[in-house]
């Protein structure tokens, strides 16, 4: 059921990070897999990566443009043939508080997490209604949809917006037999090459993992693999957490009562 060779998958962000793991997870699987991402040195080097197998189509590609991702979306399925899963993982979280945020910096951030999730999905879906295609509609939200934190107004305030965006799509797509979920991670390891993160930032928060350790993009590319696999047939408009425990609680606290002598 995780044997992918019959489908094209069409990912954004793909040039580095969980992007890139998600694309290698599919290629591995024996999908065709097409590779966007805003940096065209980065998406070209992902390329390289997966090898010389022709089941690869990379382009540079901004998702904040209607015509560019619409452009990707025709591009890949002229070289690989009908996309049958799309994934919106695209997204950046530069960190200021909100006093100090430029109008710029709320906007960038909007339209690349919010407007380009929603043009990818589009581009997407409209390509499987027109074509019969049952096929899966993956977006990538945070934990940061639910739980705030400090210089993140826009990237949480933009997270919640993919989620409700994800459902309304699934209501939208359920009569055609289009699945569209989410997954949330929670922190996982990336070169950060884009947006980087601070290390007592990232210590902190891994400290706080039930799990005991940050999470990979390979535990994100194994959660889009169940869910774009038959075994998912019936899941549609959720939010799949993908965090080691950390929205179960706050393993960080310590016991409240001293244990008994
Ligand atoms: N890493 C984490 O801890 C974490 C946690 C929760 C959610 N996420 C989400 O997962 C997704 C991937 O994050 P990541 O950590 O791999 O980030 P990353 O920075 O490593 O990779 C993101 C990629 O998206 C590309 N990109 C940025 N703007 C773009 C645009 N306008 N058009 C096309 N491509 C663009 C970048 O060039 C980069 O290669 C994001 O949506 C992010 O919000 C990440």
């Amino acid at each position: 059921m995780l044997d992918f060779k019959d489908h094209v998958v069409l990912v954004t962000g793909a040039g580095a990070g969980i992007g890139f793991g998600i694309a290698r997870a599919f290629h591995e699987a024996g999908a065709r897999v097409a590779l966007g991402d805003l940096r065209e040195v980065a998406v070209a080097r992902a390329a390289t990566k997966l090898g010389d197998s022709g089941r690869v189509y990379a382009r540079a590609v901004d998702v904040r443009d209607a015509r560019a991702t619409a452009e990707f979306l025709d591009g890949a399925e002229r070289t690989l043939g009908p996309v049958t899963v799309a994934v919106a993982n695209a997204g950046i979280y530069p960190n200021t508080p909100v006093l100090d945020m430029t109008t710029e910096e709320w906007d960038r951030v909007m339209e690349t997490n919010v407007r380009g999730v929603f043009l990818t999905c589009q581009a997407a879906a409209r390509s499987m209604v027109a074509r019969g295609t049952q096929g899966k509609i993956i977006t990538l939200s945070s934990g940061a949809a639910f739980s705030g934190r400090q210089g993140a107004s826009h990237y949480c305030a933009s997270k919640a917006g993919v989620v409700m965006f994800t459902k309304v799509l699934a209501l939208e797509l359920a009569g055609h037999h289009i699945n569209v979920n989410s997954i949330a991670p929670g922190l996982i390891e990336v070169e950060g090459e884009v947006s980087p993160l601070t290390r007592e930032y990232v210590e902190t928060l891994t400290r706080s993992i039930p799990w005991g350790r940050i999470g990979s993009p390979e535990d994100i590319a194994k959660a889009a693999l169940f869910l774009a696999s038959p075994l998912a047939e019936f899941i549609t408009g959720e939010v799949l957490a993908v965090n080691g425990g950390s929205s179960a609680g706050r393993a960080f606290l310590p016991l409240s009562t001293p244990p008994s002598p």
